[in-house]
């Protein structure tokens, strides 16, 4: 296959720089267990499961058969008023591993339509509840909930807003909880928990009954992996619970087995009323989104609408579509029947170790990580990014891939990674930061 510049121009790749990419592009061509293959043939040790999308690693041959078998049989079913078997049996399965308050289950396409839809679930269920004045939402800075117009305006990564001015009216942020003297903390940090009383200024300030929902990453993960300080989590639910405001979790990240449970909720022993969640529910291998609610919000929404009609005004063409049921019901086997969740529990402290033993490079000034996920803040120079870029760059040439945002790197081996991978990551990753920094 021929890859001339003419080819490569067509496409306006996402969240890219584009003119740079398309003079040095490096393409995938090829993906197996943890490894990926570039054009030029170099093998490339993927760092951050593609997207944090490919927990089972790359290549599992169940799922793709279990799409082909399945577009063979019945490739595509309206999912309104109609439906075909693989959605309630995925449904089913997802439940089975949220908390059990948590037991009704909306399909989408991505993240960003799995948080636009929990926003419309919150105010439909409050609209449903008699408390139709709940038009406020509270969101945190740095955070990252997908690029729709709802994800946008919740968002509080900087970059992701300024160019967009149209965004939706009434959301306010809590501090972000990034400390100083957390430096270099490995899991949940001791400092922090206060933070979420901004929470309760927000309340105080419009009062609680203004408010649908308070919206969080559990952990934050595009930002540059923000664990939650002790305490924190369980603060925000109680001021939630106290003043009728709904909490959701976006788990799009941290859902299935990152954190070595189902979910962030398990891990940190704090339960949600509704959970976003996509990227590893398939693997990465289909695209698809959920999201997973509280009995009694799905039961007030059912019960507010009269018998036989349409309860709730919401989904897409492709919401529950059947290959992506598919690949989401193959996928959540293989994590059962590989253990991967534990297996992930497991093999956290070894990775932590391997990622905080690079404490010592000069470039760099943070470490953060919790499970199988860590973050790295680089040294800044003077324009922002810039080290992000070059050390990503420098990094894929030298055969691991690591997702950045900014200075910051974010490192998310496939769930099964053996030792010897994490060894391989971070001996690349010393190698070339020390290279840069000769
Ligand atoms: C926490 C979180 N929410 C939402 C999204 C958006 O997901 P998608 O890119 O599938 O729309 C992401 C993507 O990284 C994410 O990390």
């Amino acid at each position: 296959m021929q890859f001339t510049a003419n080819t490569l121009q067509h496409h306006w790749m996402p969240f890219t720089a584009n003119r740079a990419f398309k003079k040095d592009p490096r393409l995938i061509v090829k993906s197996e267990g943890v490894y990926l293959q570039d054009h030029k043939g170099g093998s490339i040790l993927d760092g951050s499961s593609g997207l944090f999308c490919t927990a089972a690693g790359h290549g599992r041959k169940e799922i793709a058969d279990a799409v082909y078998n399945q577009l063979n049989v019945n490739d595509y079913t309206p999912p309104f008023s109609m439906g075909h078997p693989g959605s309630f049996e995925l449904a089913s399965k997802i439940v089975a591993m949220t908390p059990e308050e948590i037991n009704h289950v909306f399909f989408c396409n991505s993240g960003s339509e799995a948080i636009d839809t929990a926003l419309k679930i919150s105010m439909a269920y409050h609209r449903a509840n008699g408390e139709g004045q709940r038009t406020r939402f509270v969101s945190r800075e740095r955070a990252y909930h997908g690029v729709n117009i709802g994800g946008v305006s919740i968002s509080g990564m900087v970059k992701n807003r300024e160019a967009f001015s149209g965004v939706m009216p009434n959301v306010v942020c809590m501090r972000h909880t990034w400390l100083e003297e957390n430096r270099f903390t490995r899991g949940q940090p001791e400092h922090g928990a206060e933070l979420a009383q901004d929470l309760q200024r927000f309340v105080d300030t419009y009062g609680g009954s203004t408010i649908s929902a308070c919206i969080v990453e559990p952990l934050a993960g595009s930002t540059g992996i923000l664990v939650p300080p002790k305490g924190y989590l369980e603060r925000l639910r109680e001021i939630c619970t106290l003043n009728g405001i709904l909490l959701i979790f976006d788990e799009v990240i941290c859902g299935f087995g990152r954190l070595g449970k189902p979910f962030a909720s398990q891990a940190f022993g704090v339960t949600p009323d509704i959970m976003t969640m996509a990227k590893a529910l398939t693997n990465g291998a289909q695209p698809m989104g959920a999201v997973a609610v509280s009995d009694f919000i799905h039961d007030t929404i059912m019960n507010a609408a009269p018998e036989g009609t349409v309860e709730l005004f919401h989904g897409y063409t492709y919401s529950g579509h059947p290959a992506a049921c598919a690949a989401g019901i193959a996928t959540l086997d293989i994590y059962q029947r590989e253990n991967l969740f534990e297996r992930a529990a497991e093999l956290s402290d070894y990775f932590l170790d391997a990622v905080f033993a690079l404490q010592d490079l000069e470039l760099i000034t943070d470490i953060r990580g919790y499970g199988l996920i860590a973050g790295f803040d680089l040294k800044p120079e003077t324009v922002p990014g810039a080290s992000g870029t070059a050390l990503q760059n420098k990094l894929f040439w030298s055969g691991l891939h690591i997702k950045f945002t900014g200075d910051t790197g974010i490192i998310a081996p496939p769930l099964i990674s053996k030792r010897a991978h994490i060894d391989e990551l971070c001996k690349i990753l010393r190698a070339t930061l020390e290279d840069l920094n000769a």
